[in-house]
């Protein structure tokens, strides 16, 4: 409600996936605390929005459009002087290099300046006056009450923004709750929200998500759920709602992204491709190539070049200059990779290159899996990681069955010479998923580009112009007569 609250109850401590020398040996880093809030703050933080709302009638969702863009355009530029400190806790908090991490606060930076530059252009489109059938009438945007934004650990600036950001200029007002990692580094931006933003427009709470979420879904306030992360989840904070029919939803979700590599495929560009798709970030995006289909021709030839590709990835600390393969943030990740890896060299797969699968603390070196089939449990769960399973066909029908059958329904990267190969499995692809890359990684960006997915893979679809649309309504001021100029 436009206040800095003190706050004297319990806390989280968060520790960084890296670690430091401390007298009693190696230690995670210690980074910092935050409040966890009982549900009886919650409920005070809630009955802020609801208030700022007021049903439509409030200061905000009822404010002209120049004015909440003003507002958007000024948090930008007041945000960009937090760079240093976002990005430093960016690469302590997740463990992200520096360059991702860098990539990301200015990429965020950039998504809130286009959303409001959007916002310019789709109210000049769709609040013009238009008579038809002897009725005078004015399509407008209107916001859709109290939108609950919760963002995941890999982007926990730029995934909460994009939904956040347009939420909030379309004239709703927000509850952000931000990923339990990746919390801290929202602290540098609290104030410039407070000072920039009327009381209760946008919140934040803080804390586990069984105390903070329930009571909020519970109270049947929460209008919209903006919400990328696990479907799991989703479903599970969907339930929470009294009454779901009322409740939209603009989600995220998972995704098991394949790539093809055709038999005339260039593999040394496949291979950079996809060592990109499958190990920027260590493969902790949901956008990335998490299976690849080689046909068996080329098979050879390409594991050969994609180990010679992962022994060049620099191991280190996020703040090292060219690094790749950083510490992970999750608790027991390394341990449920190493899983992976050795229930699919039980069933018959191998570790392609020598290091694979090794761990130094939170340090996970990618592992390249082969020839890895459907008995094995990383042909089918979202590993969320740098493991890398290749299965090899010797038809196309066989990758096409595995994305028909597949609960996700992302994205696919194509790898291949001859254009009309390619051409032919466009459509059936583009019907079964969102995406089609065509001798590219899978990746979300440019932010402008539709993201969206079928299946268990999203609802709604973001970019900085359609999410203007997913928070708000087309509405309409209806008069009768056909003459423009009587009042
Ligand atoms: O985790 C999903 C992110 O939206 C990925 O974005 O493909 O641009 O890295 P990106």
């Amino acid at each position: 409600d436009g206040e800095l609250r003190r706050w004297d109850g319990p806390v989280q401590e968060v520790y960084s996936p890296v670690h430091v020398q401390t007298p009693e040996g190696l230690k995670q880093q210690f980074l910092g605390s935050y409040p966890l809030l009982s549900a009886e703050k919650v409920k005070e933080v809630l009955e802020a929005a609801v208030k700022a709302y007021a049903n439509g009638r409030g200061l905000w969702p009822t404010s002209p459009v120049a004015e909440r863009i003003a507002r958007v355009e000024e948090f930008a530029l007041r945000m960009k002087s937090k760079r240093a400190e976002v990005v430093r806790l960016l690469m302590w908090e997740i463990g992200k290099s520096y360059r991702d991490a860098a990539s990301e606060f200015d990429r965020t930076i950039d998504y809130i300046k286009s959303t409001a530059f959007a916002l310019k252009d789709l109210d000049n489109t769709s609040s013009r006056f238009v008579v038809e059938q002897e009725i005078i009438s004015q399509i407008r945007r209107a916001p859709l009450g109290v939108v609950l934004c919760m963002g995941p650990f890999n982007y926990p600036l730029n995934e909460t923004f994009t939904t956040l950001i347009p939420a909030v200029i379309m004239g709703n007002t927000v509850i952000c709750k931000p990923p339990k990692l990746g919390t801290l580094l929202y602290q540098p931006l609290l104030e410039i929200f407070r000072d920039v933003f009327p009381p209760g427009v946008v919140n934040f709470v803080y804390g586990r998500g069984a105390n903070i979420i329930e009571p909020l879904m519970a109270s049947g306030k929460i209008d919209v759920l903006a919400f990328i992360g696990t479907s799991k989840i989703a479903d599970a904070v969907k339930k929470q709602h009294p009454k779901p029919h009322r409740l939209r939803s603009v989600l995220g979700l998972d995704a098991k992204n394949p790539a093809i590599i055709m038999p005339d495929a260039d593999l040394d560009l496949a291979v950079e491709e996809c060592r990109l798709g499958a190990l920027s970030y260590n493969g902790q995006r949901c956008t990335a190539l998490k299976i690849i289909f080689v046909h068996r021709e080329v098979a050879e030839a390409f594991l050969t070049k994609f180990s010679a590709a992962i022994a060049r990835l620099k191991l280190g600390m996020p703040w090292d200059e060219n690094v790749a393969v950083t510490p992970l943030p999750e608790t027991g990740k390394t341990e449920y990779l190493q899983g992976l890896v050795a229930d699919a060299v039980a069933h018959g797969a191998r570790v392609v290159n020598p290091e694979g699968g090794a761990t130094y603390r939170t340090l996970f070196y990618p592992a390249l899996l082969y020839p890895v089939d459907g008995a094995m449990r990383v042909y089918h769960e979202e590993q969320f990681g740098p493991v890398i399973p290749v299965i090899p066909f010797d038809d196309l029908d066989q990758p096409i069955r595995y994305i028909e059958e597949s609960n996700y329904g992302q994205q696919v990267s194509l790898f291949g010479r001859d254009p009309e190969a390619i051409a032919r499995m466009i459509d059936p692809l583009v019907n079964q998923l969102c995406r089609v890359n065509i001798n590219s990684q899978c990746q979300r960006g440019p932010d402008s580009f539709p993201f969206t997915g079928r299946k268990d893979s999203a609802e709604g679809t973001l970019s900085v112009s359609d999410a203007l649309r997913v928070f708000s309504i087309r509405t309409l001021v209806a008069a009768k007569g056909n003459d423009m100029n009587k009042e």
